[in-house]
């Protein structure tokens, strides 16, 4: 579904990343992990048109989207979720769906995805009203999902969801996102929570200083010394 070849990138004259490959098949979660500053987020970037690749490509659906502006990806059905999440604080949590879903032409097909995903996040439904300035960190995370969600994306980015959340946050965002796979929807999931993260996902690759330092099955990566020392702290 999406697939990052021999990227090379940076800011400036700042090279970021070096030849960094990496695949997201169908139905897949993915989860890309790594210290603060490997070049998680430029990646994520690169994908969505956001930063400028200067060397190697990136497909989607077998089309090559290198450097397609980011409004293009959207209609294509590539959904990012920042790490700022970037909500309309000032409006509801209804109307920010609403904002989600403001190019869905049919008004069957918008009341059918809006009932959707109320049916995924149920609290979002009884705070319809609420303003987003108002919603908890984890409320807040579940309704910038959401509200990616109303496009109906074939894919899903998110990075660094649990970040700054409470316990009880995070594992609202980390059922939610279970949830969400057990739908087959695919997502690509960047995380500091490397447990929670190894346990749910599919494959991972993990970035170290711009580069793939490692890849494999989420639940081998579970058990390899390497991740254990450098992610897990336990020895
Ligand atoms: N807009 C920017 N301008 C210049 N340097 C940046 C910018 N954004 C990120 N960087 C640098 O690029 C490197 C990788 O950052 P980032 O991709 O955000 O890492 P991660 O998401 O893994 O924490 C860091 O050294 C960071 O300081
Ligand atoms: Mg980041």
């Amino acid at each position: 579904m999406l697939e990052v070849n021999n990227l090379e990138t940076g800011y400036s004259y700042l090279q970021v990343l070096w030849n960094v490959s990496l695949k997201v098949e169908q139905s897949e979660v993915v989860a890309l992990i790594g210290p603060n500053g490997a070049g998680k987020t430029t990646i994520l970037r690169s994908i969505m048109g956001i930063v400028k690749p200067w060397k190697g490509s990136v497909k989607f659906l077998g089309q090559d989207i290198t450097g397609r502006q980011t409004h293009e990806l959207a209609k294509m059905g590539l959904a990012f979720v920042t790490e700022d999440r970037n909500l309309f604080s000032g409006m509801t949590v209804m109307e920010n769906l609403l904002m989600g879903g403001f190019t869905i032409r049919s008004k069957e097909k918008f009341n059918k995805t809006l009932d959707y995903v109320l049916s995924l996040f149920p609290r979002l439904e009884e705070r319809k009203k609420q303003y987003a300035a108002t919603m908890s960190g984890g409320e807040r995370q579940m309704l910038a999902i959401a509200r990616a969600l109303m496009l109906s994306p074939k894919l899903l980015i998110l990075d660094e969801p649990s970040m700054g959340l409470s316990p009880q946050n995070v594992d609202i965002v980390f059922d939610a996102i279970l949830k969400l796979k057990s739908e087959n929807v695919t997502v690509m999931l960047v995380e500091q929570n490397v447990n929670r993260t190894l346990e749910i996902a599919d494959r991972a690759y993990v970035l170290e200083n711009g580069s793939i330092a490692m890849e494999g099955k989420g639940e081998d990566m579970l058990n390899d010394e390497h991740i254990k020392n450098m992610y897990l702290g336990v020895a």
